[in-house]
């Protein structure tokens, strides 16, 4: 399966679900991760954690290879760039599953608007391809600026699903890839709150393809 970290909104947490997402996988089976973003973020900390990571950032070499190597993983994790660019929909035109991170904190609707459009074109185009999830990353607990915007991004106001587990702003998350390594190779209390809070979001995205979406 390819699936694609996407949203043109910049720090939203692309790089960082990406690279734990890959990380959780591999576990599972095979996996290579596709950077797509020209920082490229995921490219150093990949190696890090020892998994294959090609980058990439040409559209057509993205139209091109990711079903080539959809063929030779069992999944492609693609980290997309903070733009709306053509990267962005090349990766939307090849992949299964695009996970889109949203920060509640000055949720931009105009920006997370843009992005929904493009999403929805991609599925006009593509017959329904990809999925799509949403999800909120970086949020602060039992504040009124994550109720807005669970509350902006509910299924009957964008057309896609939010996902029901929400990624709180934790500081071993930020932490983990300055120290070339992932949650699950932090200690602590904190450390093993992201764990549950990123297996249950991932267990949930992988059902995305299933569900009536
Ligand atoms: N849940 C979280 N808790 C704490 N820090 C986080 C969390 N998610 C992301 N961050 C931090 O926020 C910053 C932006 O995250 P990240 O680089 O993953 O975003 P991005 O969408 O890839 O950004 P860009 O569009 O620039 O590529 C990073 O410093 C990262 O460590
Ligand atoms: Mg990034």
């Amino acid at each position: 399966m390819i699936i694609g970290l996407t949203n043109q909104k910049g720090g939203s947490g692309k790089t960082t679900v990406s690279g734990h997402l890959a990380y959780w996988l591999s576990k599972r089976g095979t996996v290579i991760v596709v950077d797509a973003d020209a920082q490229q973020s995921s490219t150093n900390w990949m190696k890090d954690l020892q998994l294959s990571c090609k980058t990439m950032i040409d559209p057509d070499d993205l139209f091109d290879e990711l079903p080539q190597l959809a063929t030779q993983y069992d999944n492609v994790v693609v980290d997309g760039p903070g733009s709306l660019s053509e990267t962005t929909k090349a990766i939307l035109s090849r992949c299964d599953l695009a996970l889109v991170p949203c920060k509640p904190a000055g949720l931009d609707m105009h920006s997370t608007s843009k992005m929904l459009r493009i999403l929805r074109q991609a599925r006009e185009l593509r017959g329904g391809l990809p999925h799509v999830g949403l999800f909120l990353n970086h949020a602060k607990k039992g504040t009124i600026l994550l109720k807005d915007a669970i509350r902006a991004l509910a299924e009957q106001n964008t057309g896609f699903p939010l996902l029901k587990t929400v990624i709180y702003d934790l500081q071993v998350i930020a932490d983990a890839p300055g120290q070339g390594t992932s949650v699950w190779g932090m200690s602590g209390a904190t450390a093993k709150r992201a764990i549950i809070d990123f297996e249950s979001l991932f267990t949930e995205a992988l059902k995305v393809p299933n569900a009536k979406n």
